[in-house]
């Protein structure tokens, strides 16, 4: 989810004009080979004649057959899909969200969503037979723990299930722990402001661990924290629906703090377990790149929005320049680095005190490079991907692309976006980055927040009168490549 949307919703499908400069406006990506393509050389020589420059090189992906790189990814590579509870169950009443669509703040309420709680087993049937290896779902707080301090051993049960049927279909699970909702009797009580919530978190946490801790390498804490802050704290868009930056800045600390807390937990129950947060990465350039105020504000709000909270984890401090810093009770708490990425936002400085300095977003319409703008109306910038890998790779962790998707009813359009995206995550690797997974959002299509169902994520096209499934094209072009490993 793209953290501010100044582009009209629902914008078609279409390059804008003068389309081109910056990524080819209708890619045409040749689809994969259907014989298996020899054994490639490890750094390709497609991606390594990448002209320098920050971002190189966009491939004309029409020139560019999957046997045109043949670039290798690293053994093991994780592929596969995610979800998260509120977007795909269904009937999940217990919890903030349900109560925020019944007041009637977003565009849909979520209703029966598209029953993945009683179709799991079908769901994953249809992400094996397209050859995933993987699998990101996450928890529902609100059902593992409906009344406060009461665990629902049923809830338990089903989770186990899920886990379990993962298993069978050779599917490494990864697992988040918090994706944005929480039960009603915490929201009731203050949610993430309440001066007690790291430890309510650590109680759910400490359960989860002992439940499911053996069976899990791969967990998700908390997913896209700084999405969450901004939505729900800054613009009030998303529960509890306030723009308060005291509020804010409290619920960032305490979610900070409760992923070390959470940290310990995992690998007290599993000590090989790899845990992370979901950092959401937006790109970001200069409405004005001969600005120096806008490029300031790109830098800002860059930092904030896409670095401070992995920075924080991983250097045992929350560090603003200049304006806050604060030891967490330890740094190094994080094993790999998942990274959500959806898109770009330019960015215009609005002055120089903090929300000035964050800057606003600005329209795109007047702009000639820019590229083809998706169903909700958020541009297409493979390139912002290979941009964030690059920059993560200093941590000197696995980093594994936690989500990455694209609402499109034209199904065309989702393989081109997969197709290019890909291509930008194996020049990454050519140059170094530890990439051990690729998870595309979302296996089905689901419950897109406050955009309601309109937004197609799916690999899996799902039918809401009939619950229906149907694995588009793109998820069987996908296969192709999964099951060589190979671009
Ligand atoms: C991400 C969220 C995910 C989904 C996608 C489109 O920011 O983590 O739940 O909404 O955007």
């Amino acid at each position: 989810m793209s953290d501010e949307q100044a582009a009209p919703k629902n914008a078609p499908p279409v390059p804008p004009a003068g389309a081109g400069a910056a990524v080819p406006p209708t890619p045409q990506p040749t689809p994969p080979p259907l014989q298996s393509a020899p054994v490639a050389p490890h750094e390709p020589a497609g991606l390594s004649m990448a002209p320098g420059g920050a971002l190189g090189e966009i491939p004309d992906a029409a020139k560019l057959g999957t046997h045109a790189t043949n670039f290798r990814f690293p053994d093991h590579f994780l592929w596969g899909a995610a979800t998260s509870a509120h977007q795909v169950e269904g009937d999940n009443t217990n919890n903030d969200w349900w109560a925020w669509e019944q007041a009637g703040k977003v565009a849909q309420p979520s209703g029966r969503a598209v029953d993945h709680f009683h179709r799991f087993r079908e769901d994953f049937d249809l992400a094996q037979a397209v050859e995933h290896n993987a699998h990101r779902f996450s928890l529902e707080w609100s059902r593992i723990e409906p009344i406060e301090g009461e665990f629902s051993e049923e809830a338990i049960q089903h989770y186990r299930a899920v886990l379990m049927a993962l298993r069978e279909r050779h599917m490494e699970p990864v697992v988040t722990i918090f994706h944005y909702t929480l039960p009603h009797w915490l929201a009731a009580k203050g949610g993430w402001e309440h001066p007690r919530i790291e430890r309510y978190f650590a109680r759910y946490v400490q359960r989860v661990a002992h439940e499911f801790g053996p069976a899990v390498k791969y967990w998700i804490t908390l997913n896209e924290p700084v999405v969450q802050v901004f939505k729900g704290y800054l613009i009030g868009q998303w529960p509890p629906g306030k723009s308060e930056w005291p509020a804010a800045l409290t619920v960032l600390r305490r979610m900070l703090r409760a992923h070390v807390r959470a940290y310990h937990l995992l690998h007290e129950a599993r000590a090989d377990a790899m845990v992370s947060i979901a950092q959401h990465v937006l790109a970001l350039s200069a409405d004005d790149p001969h600005r120096w105020s806008d490029r300031l504000s790109v830098r800002t709000r860059g930092y904030l929005f896409n670095e401070l909270f992995v920075d924080a984890l991983h250097h045992g401090a929350l560090r603003v320049p200049g304006l806050f810093w604060e030891r967490l009770p330890m740094g190094r708490t994080l094993d790999f680095i998942g990274l959500n990425y959806y898109t770009r936002d330019f960015v215009r400085n609005s002055g120089y005190d903090l929300p000035g300095l964050v800057g606003g977003i600005a329209a795109r319409d007047h702009r000639a490079q820019v590229g083809k703008l998706n169903d909700l109306g958020w541009e297409v910038y493979p390139e912002g991907l290979a941009t964030f890998l690059r920059r993560f790779a200093r941590f000197k962790l696995p980093l594994m692309i936690t989500e990455n998707g694209v609402p499109a009813v034209d199904d065309e359009d989702r393989w081109n976006f997969i197709y290019l995206h890909l291509w930008q995550v194996a020049r990454a690797i050519s140059e170094g980055a530890d990439v051990i997974g690729y998870l595309h959002w979302s296996l089905l299509d689901n419950y897109e927040w406050a955009d309601g169902y309109k937004a197609r994520f799916g690999l899996i096209e799902v039918d809401r009168a009939t619950m229906k499934r149907r694995l588009r094209p793109s998820a069987w072009k996908l296969a192709h490549i999964i099951r060589r490993n190979e671009l």
